[in-house]
């Protein structure tokens, strides 16, 4: 080893040659600023080999910038959501813009920034939050089927599971927009205007009192659960912060994230069930024998609660509490079988 002594600092050559590229520039300028002080030889080779060092690591990082994943977590999320976004819009733009428009030459087009993206956002936002939950259930399934905790969860269930946050995030993005669309319904002139027609008509008919009492306590009923929903899916939200969750032991998390969740979900639904109210019983909502946008909203979430109730029954709760401790329905048949030969 070879060491030679300059003015300012001492170099050392041979483990000049193995120092790594770093990223903190700051340190190589102080480095290359105490080198050309140093005026000898192996000085001058050691600065330009640290200038080639230098320049290949923005080189390379840029390569390896270029070529790392963007978001990779929320990449199938997104996917996702812009699928069901885009069929929905075609779907209720077809139902509710395009069917007037052809029987009865009733121009509708006026509903697609509000009222059309007011139908597709909490749509999407439903049936994510309905995702979230419902790898949950699949994997308890699969648990319950194999019978270990030992197996490995099919690959596309693992991909799914680890971008459930992602999904919750996305769902709570979609539903506040949704929010902020109902809200500013009163704003809208289409609305001023069909209130002052309403009005009209209603003076035409000589009726005093246009109050419904049903329709009253829907409307009531339905915000109230909206906004209920909503509160939560932002704390569940917040609770997904990493300073947040690390500040929180893994029961009190998982209490937040599962029970909260669950909540949320059934608030929403009933939300959307209060939203329809009678229109259940309705023939006239099936234009073109497609059925309403509340109904297909509720769908998997509806599935999804169901399911978490029929896993909530003792017979499979014991059991899957069972197989997460540990148990091995195989092993323990084996172990029964070699008991009773014994
Ligand atoms: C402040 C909170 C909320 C308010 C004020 C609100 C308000 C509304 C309103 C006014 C409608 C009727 C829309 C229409 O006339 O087409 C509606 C429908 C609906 N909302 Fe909400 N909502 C809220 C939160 C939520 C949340 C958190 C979810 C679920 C994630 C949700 C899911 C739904 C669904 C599925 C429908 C039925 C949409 C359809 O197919 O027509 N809402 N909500």
């Amino acid at each position: 080893m070879e060491k030679r002594e300059g003015d300012n600092c001492t170099i050392d050559l041979n483990t000049a040659q193995s120092i790594k590229p770093r990223r903190n520039t700051g340190n190589l300028s102080n480095l290359n600023m105490d080198m050309q002080v140093t005026s000898t030889p192996e000085a001058a080779a050691l600065f330009s080999l640290h200038q080639a060092h230098h320049f290949g690591e923005f080189e390379c990082s840029s390569e390896q910038h270029c070529k790392q994943d963007l978001f990779p977590k929320w990449h199938l999320p997104m996917k996702i959501a812009s699928v069901i976004s885009f069929l929905m819009f075609i779907y209720t733009s077809l139902r509710d813009v395009i069917y007037p428009f052809i029987t009865r030459k009733e121009n509708a087009f006026y509903k697609i920034p509000i009222l059309i993206i007011n139908k597709v956002l909490p749509v999407v936002s439903i049936t994510l939050l309905a995702l979230v939950y419902l790898p949950g259930i699949l994997a308890a399934g699969f648990q319950l089927y194999s019978g270990t905790k030992y197996k490995r969860f099919p690959q596309w269930l693992d991909r799914w599971m680890l971008s459930r946050k992602q999904f919750g995030l996305l769902s709570f993005f979609f539903a506040t927009m949704h929010a902020c669309y109902s809200l500013c319904y009163p704003m809208r002139r289409s609305y001023r205007y069909k209130l002052m027609n309403w009005a009209f008509q209603q003076i035409k008919q000589k009726k005093e009192n246009a109050w419904i009492e049903h329709d009253v306590w829907r409307m009531e009923i339905y915000v109230s659960l909206g906004i209920v929903g909503l509160a939560l899916l932002t704390l569940l939200a917040i609770a997904s912060i990493p300073s947040v969750s690390h500040s929180l032991t893994w029961r009190e998390f998982h209490y937040i994230q599962s029970k909260m969740g669950y909540l949320a979900l059934l608030l929403c639904t009933v939300h959307a069930l209060v939203f329809a109210w009678n229109k259940w019983v309705d023939v006239n909502q099936f234009i073109w024998y497609t059925p309403p946008s509340f109904m297909i909203a509720v769908f998997l979430p509806i599935v999804v609660l169901l399911c978490k109730c029929i896993l909530l029954l003792p017979c499979f709760r014991r059991r899957i509490q069972k197989i997460r401790c540990g148990w091995e329905a195989n092993t323990q048949t084996n172990q029964t079988s070699i008991t009773s030969r014994l």
